[in-house]
């Protein structure tokens, strides 16, 4: 059991390290989201410090949602943490919904945040499309709920891909906002982690657009949940260009399919793209892709099948998230409580 947090207060302006992350259970998880997040959240579940990762429900439902599809979707997000090494005795795993402070401080916050701030946010814009009127409330508040996700916990590092960073910033800015309006140290400001190779994973078939899973060519993406031969076909059919790999890195500059695909391979290889360039530059396609191939089935395929196996248990993942949220709330509420303290309301 996680001790309750020690406060600012207590700390003076020291925080203790602390590192937040979430996904959304949508759809399925794609490469992206293995290499850009979870992968990276394994790494620093070891590092010492305290760890929380999140299934975010709640910002599942800023778009429609099916109800048994997202509860579907929260239970294989919660087995792929779990496939791909996330361990519920060292990193609190929970859905969001499990946790109430966190919506309850996304409330203070959509009264610190300014409509300017939240106009300028390009997910908004991207997944609101022409039709911005008949875009959910939650949509466009959406990052109000992302700070508070990571404030309740009074998180210092958030591991994410390139695409959240703009959203971590608007934490960054509410933050300190609050600190201002109300004269105190009371939030630390957190510090976006975007890193390795593959920040930003991309499609299959155009090197130039992220991998989504919300894309509507399943070719375009790696699935968690694909099987060997999908994998193996997906990454025999990737788009590429005529030429064959460079010899240096500086090479792959106007050349957005082939240093995807290098990226791919440094990120499931926990290699840099130096070291990958020294070992496969100057060969074809024809001879590269089947290695990345045989690399991504012996990283992806164990965590497929560990996935399908955890998902014939699904009371034993429910029994996980409830325990995650027990351990998550004994930070949060706390920090709840002297959030609600600051700003003045009465207990
Ligand atoms: P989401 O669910 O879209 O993606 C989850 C994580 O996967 C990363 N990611 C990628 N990384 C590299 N290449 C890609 N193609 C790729 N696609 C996705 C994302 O950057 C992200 O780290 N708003 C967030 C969820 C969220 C959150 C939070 C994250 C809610 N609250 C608090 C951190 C902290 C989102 O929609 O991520």
């Amino acid at each position: 059991m996680t001790e309750v947090v020690q406060t600012p207060s207590q700390l003076g302006t020291q925080f203790v390290p602390r590192v937040f992350s979430g996904i959304q259970p949508t759809g399925g998880l794609t490469l992206g989201n293995y290499l850009g997040a979870i992968k990276r959240f394994v790494d620093m579940q070891s590092s010492g410090v305290e760890t929380f990762y999140c299934m975010v429900d709640l910002h599942a439902i800023t778009m429609p949602q099916n109800p048994d599809d997202l509860r579907r979707a929260t239970r294989e997000l919660a087995a792929g943490y779990l496939a791909a090494g996330l361990d519920p005795a060292q990193s609190a795993l929970f859905n969001q919904s499990q946790v109430p402070e966190h919506a309850q401080l996304a409330w203070i916050f959509n009264c610190v945040a300014r409509m300017g701030w939240l106009n300028r946010m390009t997910q908004f814009k991207d997944k609101a499309g022409k039709n911005r009127e008949a875009a959910s409330v939650g949509l466009f508040a959406y990052p109000t709920l992302m700070a508070a996700d990571i404030l309740v916990y009074h998180a210092t590092h958030v591991p994410v891909g390139e695409d959240q960073k703009q959203h971590i910033e608007l934490t960054r800015d509410i933050a300190t906002k609050f600190n201002h309006d109300y004269g105190v140290d009371f939030f630390p400001i957190p510090e976006p982690v975007i890193e390795g190779a593959a920040t930003r994973v991309m499609s299959l078939r155009d090197g130039t657009k992220k991998m989504s899973k919300s894309d509507p060519s399943d070719a375009s993406r790696i699935n968690m949940t694909d099987d060997t031969d999908t994998i193996a076909k997906k990454i025999r059919k990737a788009k590429t260009d005529p030429d064959a790999l460079p010899s240096e890195a500086d090479g792959l500059a106007d050349r957005p399919e082939a240093r995807n695909l290098i990226n791919i391979y440094a990120g499931l290889a926990d290699k840099s793209v130096d070291e990958v360039i020294a070992e496969v530059g100057g060969m074809e396609f024809s001879a590269f892709k089947p290695q990345l191939a045989e690399l991504a089935v012996s990283k992806l395929s164990p965590i497929a099948t560990e996935m399908a196996r955890l998902m014939e248990d699904t009371a034993e993942i429910d029994k996980i998230l409830r325990a995650g949220a027990e351990k998550a709330r004994a930070v949060t509420a706390p920090i709840l409580a002297q959030t609600y303290d600051i700003v003045g309301m009465v207990s």
